[in-house]
């Protein structure tokens, strides 16, 4: 059997470390692609040679030619500028728009069959601009994704453990929305071994974890320094290219474009999505109290003011 391929874009710390983790868990053979061929090349390498201590399957290119990247099944787009103290994920709207662009379009030259998956910031614009590109040439809505209610759920679940001492496998977090501070963590839908969070908690610290959960991002911003999150983004993002290889059916929530579900249309955000080998195969509707509603559908107008931002800054740059 022919074993899976996946591209990921940029040789980052988010694009590197997803990249080992597809190899080192057998997932797929990996072509590591960069502005900066030599860099993509030597990490590439380097994780080959750690293939003989690891003992995977799998075999990693790297380099900057796109035509490495020929026939590739997944392509994981998570080159762009990270965020540095002090910025916001809309700040970096105008520099990763050209640069997921230029990549979006010379990897759809290579693979138009693949199933497209975008993590580079801010996510949900950059994936409704990877959808510009390619549903233009007729890709359908369900290959292209964004990748962040993952990581943002997998915080939750992170904190929510921690708060209850429990085992991390109890918790089954839902967070819906755009990536961006007005992210929309649902703690009536979040259980822990199915019993309802906010059955457990008191809700000031149900209140203080979704708080913790949307700020995620900028906490690791901020110890690090310089330079943003990338082991639990790259985990995030093998996990949804994992369910889609293996045809796996899983529920993880993603960044999809709505047509009409939550009465939000022709806008990419985060809502539990079923995952398979055509890509999002499904987009599950809660019931939602208005208020929850009222919020996912205001997160869905922030993310469309920045893609509209988005679209100026673009045409400016013309
Ligand atoms: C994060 O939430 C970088 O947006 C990314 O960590």
């Amino acid at each position: 059997m022919q074993q899976a391929k996946v591209t990921v874009i940029g040789a980052g710390n988010v694009g590197a470390t997803a990249a080992q983790r597809l190899a080192e868990k057998n997932i797929a053979n990996v072509v590591l692609l960069d502005i900066m061929g030599g860099v993509a090349a030597g990490k590439a390498l380097d994780l080959m040679e750690a293939r003989p201590v690891e003992l995977h399957d799998r075999m990693i290119v790297g380099g900057d030619d796109y035509s490495l990247s020929a026939g590739s099944d997944v392509v994981l787009m998570t080159a762009g500028l990270a965020r540095k103290p002090g910025m916001s994920r809309d700040d970096l709207l105008a520099k990763n728009a050209a640069i997921v662009k230029g990549c979006i379009e010379a990897a759809y030259k290579h693979s138009p069959n693949a199933i497209f998956i975008t993590v580079s910031n801010p996510v949900d614009a950059m994936t409704q601009l990877t959808h510009q590109i390619l549903s233009a040439k007729g890709v359908p809505n369900n290959k292209i994704i964004g990748m962040a209610g993952v990581l943002d759920s997998s915080r939750m679940a992170f904190f929510i453990a921690e708060a209850l001492n429990v085992s991390i496998k109890n918790i089954q977090p839902c967070v819906m929305g755009g990536h961006g501070d007005d992210m929309v963590p649902v703690a009536r839908y979040t259980t822990v071994a199915g019993i309802p969070l906010p059955d457990l908690l008191p809700e000031a610290k149900v209140n203080e974890i979704i708080e913790r959960t949307k700020k995620g991002g900028i906490e690791i911003v901020n110890l690090l320094g310089t330079g943003s999150a990338f082991y639990a983004p790259a985990s995030s993002s093998v996990e949804m290219i994992e369910a889609i290889l293996t045809d796996r059916k899983q529920i993880l929530p993603s960044s999809c474009m709505l047509t009409g579900e939550y009465g939000i249309d022709g806008v990419y955000v985060g809502v539990p999505a079923k995952l398979g080998k055509d890509g999002i195969e499904e987009i599950l509707q809660l019931k939602l109290t208005d208020a929850e509603l009222k919020e996912l559908q205001s997160s869905a107008d922030s993310v469309r003011t920045n893609v509209a931002k988005m679209a100026e800054l673009m045409n400016a740059a013309a």
